[in-house]
């Protein structure tokens, strides 16, 4: 399969195809410069590493206790319960469009004009009606390319389901201030929508960060979740300890620290160097003040988007990476995971926290902090280009592990587990031995005789590429 078009990638194919350890490749796009990914021959299917199921039996029963106390049969109702109350909000504000009055179907478009939400928010709409059919709240007519019939409630069912909110925050541990901010933030959606106001305001009142600790961090899905990342990474720092150095460890999007917390507590009795991370400086200023005083950890910036070396950051040069409610963000997932496995040392440890299932309070809240920058062209470039959807699913987050040269680890929490099905998960994994992977300097030196234009500005090795933007095959 070969989906070039431009002549510079024409260019770029050519010379590819005389290089035979690259078997595929994949060219993403960005305004920073493109990335080249590079692969070589088909291996067989490295599968989910064994060795790793005692460690993840080991973390998840570090998750367990840590949320112990907490009634988990009753987890997956309040979840609903969220859940409708965000759609609930949504049919609402729909409804005081009037586009639904009558039977004549509207299109996504009209909604989002009678709204008045920018462009960059308009696949939040576009989310909300798609997510109105599934849950049967609207019909959606194929035919006529519109939606129709959509059943909301009235003043007072609606004024019901803000209460319910309160409970079931509770039951979940979420702190009180949660529901301060969902409510807050569906009672601002029009003018959201429309910039004119930002979510950042609500979620941070004068640049307090309780709300959002509250929701990283004290709510059960998200304790379980830290305390299992942690014990992960307290059993590397174990295995490691006669090694003679610390544990370095970096932390990507680290913002509050929720997720930092659990991990200095589990590696408490280790040497560690602990690089807070984050694209904003906001959140390492507090992280100073807040985690200032433990010895071995600093803090800087650094974006997943962006090329590390650029930004000064050396192959290698960590034993552990962890990037909880952060990866989603990468404009380019398979990108971004080549070139965090390239700092990793060859025995390094992968960590991500992900929502693997989509909250619906997230269409009326957290979404608004996701929409694409308004100079920022294109948006997602991986498996979710033209989706208008933020989140992977646990398989996705597999495939794409193995395809940028990790071994996946088993999945926490495991299957049949109560929290399984509610979405957070902890998918870890080791970098894979990368047998026949080509070696990007050799590529990049191929490379240096095409002109700049049709040079990308970094090369990534990795397994296998996931063929969506512009890829080829050489043989
Ligand atoms: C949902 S918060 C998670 C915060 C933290 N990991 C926790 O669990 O407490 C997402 C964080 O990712 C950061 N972030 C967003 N885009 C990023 C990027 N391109 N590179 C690095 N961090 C990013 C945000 O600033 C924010 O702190």
């Amino acid at each position: 399969m070969t989906t070039y078009s431009t002549p510079a990638t024409e260019a770029l194919a050519e010379v590819l195809s005389g290089l035979t350890e690259v078997a595929a490749w994949q060219l993403v796009p960005s305004a920073a410069g493109d990335t080249l990914l590079v692969a070589g021959p088909a291996t067989a299917e490295e599968g989910v590493s064994g060795a790793g199921s005692a460690s993840a039996t080991h973390a998840a029963a570090s998750g367990d206790a840590a949320i112990s106390g907490t009634d988990l049969t009753e987890l997956p109702a309040l979840m609903r319960l969220l859940d409708e109350n965000a759609l609930l909000t949504i049919a609402r504000i729909l409804d005081r469009t009037r586009l639904f009055r009558g039977p004549e179907p509207r299109t996504a478009a009209e909604v989002v004009n009678a709204l008045g939400a920018v462009p960059r928010h308009a696949w939040i709409v576009r989310r909300w009606l798609r997510t109105l059919v599934d849950e049967g709240r609207l019909a959606h007519d194929p035919v006529a390319g519109g939606y129709r019939d959509l059943t909301a409630p009235d003043r007072a069912q609606h004024a019901r389901a803000r209460r319910t909110l309160d409970e079931a925050r509770r039951g979940m541990g979420y702190p009180e201030s949660m529901t301060r901010f969902f409510l807050a933030a569906a009672d601002r959606l029009p003018l959201l929508l429309q910039d004119r106001t930002s979510l950042q305001g609500v979620l941070f009142p004068e640049g307090d960060t309780g709300t959002a600790e509250g929701n990283y961090r004290d709510s059960a899905p998200s304790r379980w979740a830290n305390h299992a990342a942690a014990d992960l990474i307290a059993q590397e720092a174990h295995r490691r300890e006669n090694g003679g150095r610390p544990l370095r460890v970096l932390e990507a999007g680290a913002g509050v620290g929720g997720t930092t917390e659990a991990v200095l507590d589990a590696v408490r009795d280790a040497r560690i160097d602990y690089l807070f991370t984050d694209v904003s400086h906001f959140f390492l200023q507090a992280a100073r003040t807040r985690f200032g005083a433990t010895p071995g950890l600093r803090t800087a910036l650094f974006d997943i988007n962006a090329d590390p070396a650029v930004q000064g950051f050396a192959p290698g040069s960590h034993d552990v990476i962890l990037a909880a409610n952060v990866l989603h963000n990468a404009r380019h997932a398979g990108r971004a995971l080549a070139a965090l496995r390239e700092l990793l040392t060859p025995d390094g440890l992968l960590v991500l926290v992900e929502s693997c299932r989509e909250r619906y309070q997230a269409l009326t809240s957290m979404y608004l902090l996701m929409s694409p920058q308004p100079d920022e062209e294109g948006w997602f470039t991986d498996l979710r280009a033209g989706q208008d959807r933020v989140f992977f699913s646990e398989e996705e987050w597999a495939k794409q592990l193995d395809a940028a040269g990790f071994r996946p680890l088993p999945v926490l929490p495991p299957a049949g587990h109560p929290l399984a099905a509610l979405g957070q998960h902890v998918i870890a994994g080791r970098p894979s031995p990368g047998h026949g992977r080509p070696d990007p300097a050799r590529v990049a030196q191929a490379l240096a005789r095409l002109p700049g234009a049709a040079r990308p500005a970094r090369v990534h090795a990795v397994d296998r590429v996931l063929p969506t933007t512009t890829s080829g095959a050489t043989s």
